[in-house]
């Protein structure tokens, strides 16, 4: 039965052919960026990072848990089972993976190279593409954190971009009214085959009318915070942030250098005034808000923002419309290395004209990771429910490094509200 609350979606199956070249697509990826010597990827670049060479064998041994083993990790795998154990993200805390003995990249990627080649031949044979398109997103995912990892890493530079970036446009920095009104939020299996369960179900909600940013904050405007002063006031900051703020001595966003430059993968490059802060904190971005007299969205107003159709009574697949993801309508996969400058993504917009709500950089909003009513499960129920209710805040839209298969309007991301090694930034919002 078609969910009621979805009168005009229609099933978008991802065909097997589709969800092959997705696998394939992650897989050029995570070469792309495990293109290094070994001592690079044994190295852990930060303590709270895994060494790549362990994200590496993780997202095979993954792969061959959902994609063969069917989830059971008791049913015998293609590695002995103390080597197999060691890939487990629950029993192997980040700190202690450097220690491990930990497959060399040459046998990590035959590995990997075995197990692609049954998971394709499985893939001809399987009635539910779902766990295949769930695999491509973890693997992606891990793609991200990677990024994340070079990102913090000391030394020369790494990687080099793929794809070039738009120019801006003068932009107006102002907000547009989100007026009040019902929406459905969330998806449904039928209208999002490859969502997860945490999206899940699609049902409607009331929002109280809101303004929202057109674009996200850029680094011209967080310098204008700093120049004021406001990582020392204390006002600004909620009393945690305040706390935080001085106990891991922030100043700047993380690869900010205090001159006007900043580091990125390496390179020392001046600081882009019109392009989205990115790596700060949940703390960080509630006291800029504060500051600039506003607020973070709720994470049911971001989706609206991003999603709802007014004229039409009903979602976009996208904020643009149905059309997939491209270069000039957002900026994601990875290959741009850095978000792009506000207004260069007018084609972007939603349907409320708000901009660059898909890709550049992941969005703090003020809401907890909860389960929408009637969530239940998928397949690997890990996923979300152990992280409900916990201390973490929800971040929408994805950034430059999210690829295009594992994002959409009703994807939820949540992080503790101190972390900011991911590609996170700001976008504002106020009461109407
Ligand atoms: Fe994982």
């Amino acid at each position: 039965m078609p969910d009621q609350t979805h009168p005009s979606a229609a099933p978008v199956l991802p065909s097997a052919t589709q969800v092959a070249r997705d696998l394939e697509l992650a897989r050029d990826r995570t070469t792309w960026l495990t293109e290094l010597d070994e001592a690079e990827l044994f190295a852990q670049h930060s303590p709270i990072m895994s060494p790549l060479v362990w994200d590496l064998a993780h997202i095979s041994q993954q792969e061959e848990l959902w994609l063969i083993r069917e989830g059971d990790a008791t049913r015998p795998g293609m590695l002995p089972p103390d080597v197999d154990a060691l890939y487990d993200a629950f029993t192997q805390p980040r700190a202690i993976r450097p220690s491990l003995p930990l497959l060399p990249p040459v046998e990590a990627r035959r590995y990997g190279h075995e197990v692609r080649g049954r998971v394709l031949d499985a893939l001809e044979r399987a009635d539910d593409v779902f766990p295949f398109a769930m695999v491509v997103q973890h693997e992606e995912q891990h793609d991200e954190t990677m990024l994340a990892t070079l990102q913090l890493r000391a030394g020369g530079p790494v990687l080099s971009p793929t794809r070039q970036l738009p120019p801006g446009r003068p932009v107006p920095r102002d907000s547009v009214l989100v007026p009040a009104g019902e929406f459905v939020l969330g998806v449904s299996a039928l209208e999002e085959p490859t969502s997860l369960d945490n999206e899940r179900p699609g049902h409607v909600v009331d929002v109280p009318a809101f303004r929202i940013g057109r674009v996200p904050v850029t680094n011209a405007e967080w310098l204008a915070f700093v120049e004021a002063g406001g990582y020392d006031r204390q006002e600004l900051w909620s009393s945690r942030g305040w706390e935080h703020r001085h106990e891991a001595g922030l100043e700047l966003p993380l690869g900010w250098r205090g001159d006007g430059t900043r580091v990125r993968f390496g390179v020392v490059e001046d600081v882009p005034p019109d392009e989205p802060v990115q790596h700060v904190s949940h703390f960080e971005a509630e006291a800029f808000a504060r500051w600039a007299g506003a607020r973070l969205p709720t994470e049911v107003e971001w989706e609206k923002a991003c999603a709802w159709d007014p004229q039409a009574g009903r979602r976009r697949r996208w904020p643009w419309g149905s059309a997939a993801p491209s270069p000039e309508l957002a900026n994601l996969g990875g290959g741009a290395l850095r978000p792009a400058p506000v207004g260069s993504l007018p084609a972007g917009a939603s349907a409320y004209g708000v901009e660059q709500l898909v890709g550049d950089v992941w969005e703090w909003t003020s809401s907890g990771f909860e389960a929408w009513p009637g969530f239940s499960p998928m397949l690997y129920a890990q996923y979300s429910a152990p992280f409900f209710g916990g201390d973490y805040r929800v971040l929408r839209g994805g950034s430059w490094a999210t690829a295009a298969s594992t994002v959409r309007p009703s994807f939820r991301n949540w992080d503790h509200p101190f972390r900011r090694q991911i590609f996170t930034g700001v976008r504002l919002a106020w009461d109407a």
